[in-house]
């Protein structure tokens, strides 16, 4: 289980996150919407220290700590606990990608070589990756890039995926091979919690939808409550909005 209460980060003096309190249990598929700039990215990054919050308890597994107290010892393992899909892939361009997956069994896990590219390579086969084990991100499409941003995390065995906007950077052929990839691990119920604009992945994949605004969660529920009966007026307005320009689905008045 991944949990934090009270989490607070602020950025010159101004809560980017004001005060959130979120569980999801192992197995769970949750998906945060909600507009640009309203702290969703600084969320995910709070939760495996990529920045510092300012307050909140953080809970992952059997670790719990108070953020402002968390040590290095506890950084680490927060980070080991938890992956991160990042929207722009974030791989190395000078390694295969097969040593980009291997990379992280390697540097933080410890693993000998040998060992962490016998997984990586079944991790490329899982991806349907096999055959660029040796290709350079260069040469991959931006959707097979992403697919081995995600073959990363999953190599890591963390207890959660963190995906910030994994399909936003793609060109619109690319994303639906990697929805499907997203939607094969929600079916072997990795635990994941999802950033994204996509409406039909989200309805059709998560356990629960969040919707945020101004550092807040304003709603959350299954996908059908939150969808197709959204309570606050700031989500049915985000949901009009967004979904004007996606898929037709009703939203009721
Ligand atoms: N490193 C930073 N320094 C200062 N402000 C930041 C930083 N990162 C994010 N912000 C601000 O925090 C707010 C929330 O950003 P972000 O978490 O990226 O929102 P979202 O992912 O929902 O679009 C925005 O106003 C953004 O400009
Ligand atoms: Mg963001």
């Amino acid at each position: 289980m991944i949990k934090v209460a009270g989490l607070i980060k602020r950025f010159g003096g101004q809560a980017v996150l004001d005060g959130i309190d979120l569980a999801i249990e192992q197995g769970e598929i949750v998906v945060i919407i909600g507009p640009s700039g309203t702290g969703k990215s600084t969320l995910l990054r709070c939760l495996n220290f990529l920045e510092r919050p300012d307050a909140g308890r953080l809970t992952i597994g059997d670790m719990e700590v108070d953020v402002t107290r968390a040590t290095r010892a506890d950084i680490l393992t927060a980070r080991r606990r938890t992956a991160f899909v990042f929207q722009n892939y974030a791989l190395f361009a000078n390694k295969t990608a097969l040593e980009n997956i291997a990379e992280g069994l390697i540097v933080v896990n410890r693993w000998p070589k040998a060992r962490a590219h016998a997984r990586a390579r079944e991790i490329l086969e899982r991806i349907g990756l096999a055959d660029k084990a040796d290709a350079y991100p260069a040469s991959l499409s931006g959707g097979q890039q992403q697919r081995v941003g995600i073959g990363r995390a999953m190599a890591a065995q963390a207890e959660v995926i963190l995906f910030d906007e994994p399909t936003s950077s793609l060109d619109p052929e690319w994303v639906e091979e990697v929805l499907g990839l997203m939607k094969r691990l929600a079916a072997e119920r990795q635990t994941m919690l999802v950033v994204t604009h996509e409406m039909s992945f989200a309805r059709d994949v998560a356990d629960r939808v969040i919707f945020m605004e101004g550092g807040r969660i304003v709603e959350q529920g299954p996908p059908d409550q939150l969808f197709g009966a959204p309570k606050d007026p700031r989500t049915r307005d985000f949901l009009r909005q967004v979904l004007a320009t996606q898929v037709a689905l009703d939203v009721p008045e």
